[in-house]
């Protein structure tokens, strides 16, 4: 088949190429000419395991190609994906649609004979009706059927949840256009993951409520941590305890700094703007992200405390910047809020993260980075994990406590065990554990 996705993000670029692997012929376009002239050069803009080599691969056998011309790149092909960014909008927390209703227009210009317009982006209820609105406005009597296909990958595994999702949600009301699905999908299909078709507003729909119930198990989770704080309990025992019932399960159920992301935080927000505009609020979301916009902030006063009560003039090493292990992706990350909180506090700080610190450098100010993390620990009051890189996670405490002013460690994703650290001689203090 041949695939235009529009828009080559984390999204559309893991897509693309998943799609050409296999065996599609697939056009990556985007608005971004850097973007594009980046990736013509062979360069991948993000920061996603084994994505260089898949996209290398399929540039080789010339099923994958990259262009900023989007009407000529969609004119002969059976399938649209549009995969453009939907940011929470300024003031409001509506998504910003913008990016989206443009691509529609721009496609709608370029297409010729019967073509299937799929919504990857995530979009509230009702968008794929404005889409098809807006293609019919632009283009009166073109041959189209707009489909929802939410994505459900995560940045850090995206290639592995693309090749292997847990489900594919097809939102449909046209015969043709889920023929044309079936057969995108079908190397998947094959492989028997379900395959879920309804309407295209249970399928936008669908999104959003698995993003707000991971987002308040997350905040859930973190909720207890804090009780079990004060009541001395340990919370990755009651994580465990509660996770082996298998109506819970046991993922999401790690305590923390708050969920961050290029999703959660936007999506949370984009869900109870609709439910509110239909009358029909959902207020455990909304208390979620409530709790969790304040918990990001909060988690500096950890620090604070394990420093004695101030970090004013104190240096404080960060280790983890990203919103979680193996993206460079910044966007809402917690580290950002809990920065900007010790920074208030007085503090210096320095930082190292594994592939996050271009980005970084665009979202945060008066930051010193480092090379490593040793370096980044040198001379420092005191050290906070922030996001569990692999790299992070068996640090040599002995070299640590020379080089650094302070043996204290503020450890937000509980990766170390509390008793080895008090045999380090550390200063140690996590999420929801004594
Ligand atoms: N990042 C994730 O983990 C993830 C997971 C599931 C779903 N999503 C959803 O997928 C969508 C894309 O997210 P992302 O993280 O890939 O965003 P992104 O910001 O990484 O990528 C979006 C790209 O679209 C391009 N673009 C914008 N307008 C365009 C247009 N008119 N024509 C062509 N290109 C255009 C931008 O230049 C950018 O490169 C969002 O709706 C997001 O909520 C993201």
């Amino acid at each position: 088949m041949h695939i235009a996705m529009v828009g080559s993000g984390y999204v559309g670029l893991v897509s693309g190429a998943c799609l050409a692997d296999f065996g599609n012929i697939v056009t990556c376009i985007d608005t971004d000419e850097k973007k594009i002239e980046a990736l013509q050069l062979g360069k991948i803009p993000i920061f996603e395991p084994g994505l260089q080599e898949l996209v290398a691969n399929n540039v080789r056998q010339q099923r994958l190609f990259f262009s900023t011309d989007l009407a000529k790149s969609v004119s002969d092909v059976q399938a649209v994906f549009i995969a453009v960014g939907t940011p929470s909008r300024r003031g409001d927390g509506h998504a910003d649609l913008s990016f989206v209703y443009q691509a529609a227009r721009d496609i709608a210009a370029g297409i010729k004979g019967f073509t299937v317009v799929v919504t990857k982006s995530t979009v509230p209820v009702g968008t794929g009706d404005e889409v098809e609105r807006l293609i019919r406005e632009t283009r009166p009597g073109v041959d189209v059927a707009v489909v929802s296909n939410p994505e459900f990958l995560r940045e850090g595994a995206a290639i592995a949840d693309f090749k292997r999702p847990d489900r594919i949600v097809i939102g449909v009301e046209d015969a043709r256009a889920e023929a044309v699905m079936k057969e995108v999908y079908r190397p998947l299909y094959l492989n028997q993951a379900p395959f879920l078709v309804t309407s295209r507003r249970s399928s936008e729909l669908t999104k959003y409520a698995a993003n707000a119930f991971l987002a308040t198990k997350i905040t859930f989770i973190n909720e207890i941590a804090d009780l079990c704080e004060q009541v001395g309990a340990n919370v990755q025992d009651v994580a465990r305890g509660i996770g082996l019932d298998k109506r819970i399960g046991s993922k999401f159920l790690h305590a923390g700094p708050g969920y961050g992301g290029s999703c959660f935080p936007k999506d949370t927000q984009a869900l109870i703007k609709t439910a509110q505009d239909f009358g029909s609020p959902i207020r455990i979301v909304e208390t979620v992200s409530a709790v969790n916009d304040q918990r990001k902030r909060a988690m500096a006063k950890k620090v604070l405390a394990a420093c004695g009560g101030s970090v004013r003039g104190k240096h404080v090493a960060i280790l983890g910047l990203t919103f979680k292990p193996n993206t460079d992706d910044m966007r809402d990350s917690p580290a950002i809020s809990i920065i900007t909180a010790l920074q208030d506090h007085g503090a210096t700080i320095h930082a190292f993260d594994p592939e996050g610190m271009d980005q970084a450098r665009q979202v945060v100010s008066n930051l010193t980075y480092f090379e490593d993390a040793y370096s980044c620990c040198a001379g420092a009051d005191a050290l906070v994990i922030i996001t569990e890189w692999d790299a992070f996670r068996a640090l040599d405490f002995s070299r640590l406590k020379t080089l650094m002013k302070a043996p204290i460690l503020v450890d937000l994703r509980n990766i170390y065990d509390t008793e080895d650290m008090r045999q380090h001689g550390f200063v140690y203090r996590s999420v929801g554990r004594k």
